[in-house]
């Protein structure tokens, strides 16, 4: 709270003043409930002067380039802790101690498995059904298992359910990956890091032993890392507002996955290295650099831009040095698509057009080309990324449902349709 108002005078006159609130970090809010008594409506599509709620999980400086775990700098994370640690922090509000650590790793064990029914429901899915199609309804049906943990009122219930979704969705994203290339399911292994667990069940096959290389391993925990959270973003917005009408944890995740589906969000990553093979050398990027200011071509440069960063993702520094480790790690530092990647954001960084408009490269340009070199297909790329958020859906939910004031989410509308009128029989209509 502040000591500040704001003062907005209406076409009428009169004066209404609002209350203002002091963040921590970032801008100051002013409290706008009071206008429906006043007959008001505030009016901001996509919300872009819109905060939802209050967090204390993130924060981004769009700006400065900054993004916050509970205070802690995403390139500081992503090379000092590993994603259980990560994970640990972004539900509990600070970093474990060892034992702290290891008591969460072995509640994560005790819901890695997923009930042997759920391997029948994948049957019922054609095998080139898109993995996010699976994902979305495999998520969603977890909530007909496990009735034990869905009152929303119970901590406990609310505790038991993080866990298993954390625990789970690794599992469940293998699946649909082996699910579509045919090949067996792959039993968890506890005995694994988290990441390490995750490329088990991607790769490995009954007819030989072996196990991930650590650099992949590494690789992956610290794209999970870098896609944990990001405030109130389009998928975590979305979880908190199915969660406010009380649905149970299992469904608003599912509902974060399918709103992480779009290419203007999580799709993302897929479309880049899909714009990025398209381009295939380096000779064609002016040609897609003048498609994308082109304002009657739809096409636009994937990858780049951001609602909030109007300055360089600090995701996509990390991953981008992450990338260079893993190409060379697994043979592929001569990778053409690397070279078209590299080449498209120097040209665009010095394009007026994006320049102007601060347009960079984020957490989506580079995480593809690091994917791929993992051996990840395309298409399983937004299922990295729910996977990954699915630990920032989690602790968003957590915390609104905690929110002592917490109420349905509902927004109201500016109506420019037909005034009331009468119903016509159809003979004269
Ligand atoms: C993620 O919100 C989050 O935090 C999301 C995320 C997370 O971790 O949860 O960070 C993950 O979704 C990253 C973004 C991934 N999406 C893409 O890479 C798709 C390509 N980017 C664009 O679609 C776009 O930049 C958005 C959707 C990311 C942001 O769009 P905004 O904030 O609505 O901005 P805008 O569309 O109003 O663009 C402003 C201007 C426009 O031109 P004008 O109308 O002002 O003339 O910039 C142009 C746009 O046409 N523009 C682009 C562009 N992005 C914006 N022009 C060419 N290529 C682009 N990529």
């Amino acid at each position: 709270m502040t000591d500040k108002t704001a003062k907005l005078t209406l076409p009428n006159g009169e004066t209404l003043e609002l209350e203002m609130y002091a963040p921590t970090l970032g801008n100051d809010v002013i409290n706008v409930a009071s206008l429906v008594k006043n007959g008001l409506f505030t009016y901001d599509p996509g919300f872009m002067s819109t905060a939802s709620c209050e967090s204390k999980i993130t924060f981004i400086d769009g700006g400065k380039g900054v993004l916050l775990y509970r205070g802690y700098p995403i390139d500081q994370l992503a090379e000092n802790c590993d994603f259980m640690e990560v994970c640990y922090l972004l539900l509990n509000g600070e970093l474990p101690n060892v034992d702290e650590k290891q008591a969460f790793l072995d509640r994560i064990n005790n819901h890695t498995m997923l009930n042997e029914q759920l391997t029948h429901f994948f049957n019922g899915f054609r095998r080139d059904a898109h993995p996010m199609a699976i994902m979305v309804g495999v998520v969603g049906a977890l909530s007909a298992f496990y009735h034990d943990s869905l009152d929303i009122n119970n901590e406990s219930h609310r505790v038991k359910s993080a866990f298993r979704l954390l625990a789970k969705v690794p599992t469940i994203a293998a699946m649909c990956y082996r699910y579509t290339i045919g090949k067996p399911f792959v039993y968890p292994r506890n005995e694994m890091s988290y990441a390490e667990n995750f490329l088990n069940q991607m790769f490995s096959m009954p007819s030989h032993d072996g196990k991930p290389d650590p650099v992949l391993v590494k690789a992956m925990d610290k794209i999970f890392t870098l896609h944990a959270d990001h405030e109130q973003n389009c998928s975590t917005s979305t979880v908190r507002l199915a969660g406010s009408s009380g649905a149970n944890p299992f469904a608003c995740i599912s509902s974060g996955i399918a709103s992480l589906w779009g290419p203007a969000h999580g799709g993302a990553n897929e479309a880049c290295l899909r714009m990025l093979h398209e381009i295939g050398d380096v000779s064609r990027i002016p040609e897609y650099i003048t498609k994308a200011k082109d304002k009657n071509d739809p096409f636009r440069l994937m990858g780049f831009g951001h609602r909030v960063y109007k300055n360089f993702d600090p995701r996509a520094k990390v991953m981008r040095d992450s990338a260079h480790e893993v190409l060379e790690a697994t043979g592929k530092n001569n990778d053409p698509i690397l070279k078209v990647a590299m080449e498209l954001e120097r040209i665009a960084l010095e394009d007026p057009y994006f320049v102007e408009k601060k347009l960079y490269p984020n957490v989506d340009f580079y995480s593809g080309i690091i994917l791929s070199a993992i051996g990840i297909p395309m298409n399983m790329f937004t299922v990295i990324f729910a996977l990954a958020r699915t630990v920032g859906w989690v602790s968003h939910w957590t915390e609104m449902i905690a929110e002592p004031t917490q109420k349905i989410g509902r927004p109201r509308q500016l109506y420019t349709g037909e005034k009331q009128r009468d119903v016509e029989d159809i003979g004269k209509r």
